[in-house]
């Protein structure tokens, strides 16, 4: 035996340049041979990375900025490769792809746009009951909207009695159909729990979480009205004694829900006379510098 390889043999494995790596597996270290050369490129996935032996680091390590061990390595490559593979799923969008979308209308963006524009006042109703787990899902989506400083001050009454629904309606000029739906559920606010307890954060509120839960209703291909109690002090005061709410709950809408009766075109309103650009009367510049037409 040479005199080098009499020294090689008395060391520690991990210790003989060249030839050993440590690793650690949940905790545990030991020593072991490479699969791979310590010094050279390896592969990990889609990554090439140059391995070397360094001479101060005990451990072997992959080249780079730090002396980093190879569990380490293993690591970190791997999170890239999930990243990696979320992309390739487009589970997670990239930037570019995240710039493209913004501002572009791509096909499926003009497809949730036409959703969003076919909600409309739906004022008959077919026959047949809206079931318990929709209504659940319309409550949810309604307690999804935004609402100032997440106080959530909305209050929700569903009604499927018939002749409760009816009796609302004594008091709602211009909701007649009421009966006819599958159930309402009636919109109200408690002032103790609203921002700074005032009534117009309360309105708001109730506000967004009545559009969210017709935006719901649209999604489940059911029809859906709104139908005003705020600020009517006779129908308020109505819906309060038959519903025989606390005296710090507004009530703000009674929404009429069930299966659609009628279909309407999707639109929107949009009128170029009601938006101004920069300032008061200020007119529309296109970014090209073509003013619109
Ligand atoms: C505060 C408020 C009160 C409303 N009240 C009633 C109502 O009492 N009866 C009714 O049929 N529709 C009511 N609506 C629905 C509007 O008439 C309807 O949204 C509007 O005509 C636009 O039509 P669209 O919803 O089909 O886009 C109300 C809407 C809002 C925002």
């Amino acid at each position: 035996m040479s005199s080098t390889a009499a020294r090689e043999g008395k060391k520690k494995p991990h210790e003989a340049r060249g030839v050993w790596i440590r690793c650690t597996l949940r905790g545990r270290s030991s020593c072991r041979k490479p699969k791979f050369p310590t010094s050279g490129k390896i592969n990990i996935g889609c990554f090439r990375l140059a391995t070397k032996m360094s001479d101060n680091c005990p451990r072997p390590s992959f080249t780079g900025a730090s002396c980093r061990p190879i569990h380490e390595v293993s690591f970190i490559a791997g999170c890239y490769l999930i990243g990696f593979m979320h992309r390739l799923f487009r589970c997670v969008p990239s930037s570019r792809r995240l710039k493209m979308a913004v501002g572009s209308m791509t096909e499926k963006s003009k497809a949730k746009l036409s959703f969003l524009f076919g909600r409309r006042s739906i004022r008959v109703f077919a026959e047949g009951d809206v079931p318990d787990d929709a209504v659940q899902t319309l409550l949810e989506a309604a307690m999804a909207a935004p609402s100032a400083v997440a106080k959530d001050p909305w209050r929700f009454v569903v009604i499927r009695e018939k002749e409760m629904l009816r009796k609302i309606t004594e008091a709602l000029p211009n909701g007649a159909m009421l009966p006819s739906a599958s159930l309402g559920i009636v919109v109200g606010g408690d002032l103790d729990a609203a921002h700074d307890r005032q009534l117009s954060y309360l309105l708001q509120d109730c506000s967004a979480a009545i559009e969210n839960l017709l935006l719901g209703a649209h999604i489940l291909g059911l029809g859906a009205c709104w139908l005003g109690v705020h600020p009517r002090a006779n129908r308020m005061e109505h819906i309060r004694r038959l519903l025989e709410l606390p005296a710090a709950i507004i009530p703000v809408a009674c929404i009429a829900i069930g299966y659609p009766g009628e279909i309407k075109e999707p639109r929107t309103r949009f009128d170029r006379t009601r938006v101004h650009y920069g300032k008061w009367g200020g007119s529309f510049i296109a970014t090209s510098g073509t003013p619109y037409p």
